[in-house]
């Protein structure tokens, strides 16, 4: 149950955490302008963070609990393993999740302290004074190999939730004949919808159609 909920809360967090970087398709205002409330929410803002670490933190240790108590429990391996129900998403959660958190060091190294690119300190601010995340994506994102390891970690991300995002239900209880594999069907329509979103995003940088309209 542990796992479920804090699993909800970081789908709701992807979710939005999507909507505001697709602002940046509606121009540099917009998303220079959206980045700018988050920063205004200050305190609101520092409380916000904690609480999605603090949700990260329990939703990995409870899973490699779970993980390690599941092999204790069985610690002979199956001669012969053949996997009637469980998908290739759902036998790789671990792994899926441990790559994602690799990913996610990576992105706030990038995006949020700035310490991978020397050239987004030299960033002027935009003309309305905000700080121009708008080109700090643009130019983040034509590095091919930085381009690529988001959207590989954007599909580790659809693996890991296109069963996560309706296993949870099941832990929860809510359990169905009918209902259950409608669920898992649309858990990986809506996988592959926040994969298309993210990923549309590096991939519009590297075809030329978001431009920033700095020099550096
Ligand atoms: C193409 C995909 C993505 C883009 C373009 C992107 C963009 C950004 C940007 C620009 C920031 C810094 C915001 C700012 O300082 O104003 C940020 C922060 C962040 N991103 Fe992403 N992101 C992407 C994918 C993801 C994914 C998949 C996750 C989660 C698994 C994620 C989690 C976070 C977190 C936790 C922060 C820190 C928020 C904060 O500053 O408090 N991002 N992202």
């Amino acid at each position: 149950m542990i796992v479920a909920i804090t699993g909800v809360i970081l789908i709701l967090f992807v979710i939005g955490h999507l909507l505001g970087n697709l602002q940046i398709f509606l121009g540099a205002d917009w998303i220079n302008g959206y980045s700018q409330h988050l920063r205004d929410l200050g305190p609101l803002l520092w409380a916000i963070r904690l609480f999605l670490l603090c949700t990260v933190v329990v939703h990995i240790y409870v899973t490699i609990q779970l993980a390690i108590a599941n092999r204790r429990a069985r610690p002979e391996a199956y001669i012969d393993k053949e996997h009637v129900k469980a998908t290739f998403a759902s036998r790789h959660m671990v792994m899926s999740g441990l790559i994602i958190l690799a990913f996610l060091i990576y992105h706030l190294a990038h995006f949020t302290f700035r310490k991978t690119d020397a050239r987004f300190a030299l960033l002027k601010p935009d003309p309305l004074n905000h700080y121009d995340v708008y080109s700090m994506m643009v130019y983040g994102f034509q590095n091919y190999l930085v381009s690529g390891f988001y959207i590989l970690g954007m599909w580790l991300l659809t693996l890991h939730l296109s069963h996560g995002s309706s296993s949870f239900l099941q832990s929860l209880g809510l359990n169905n004949r009918t209902l259950t594999p409608r669920l898992a069907f649309g858990g990986r329509v809506f996988a592959w919808l926040l994969f298309v979103g993210y990923t549309s995003i590096p991939v519009a940088v590297l075809l030329g159609l978001i431009k920033s309209a700095q020099q550096l």
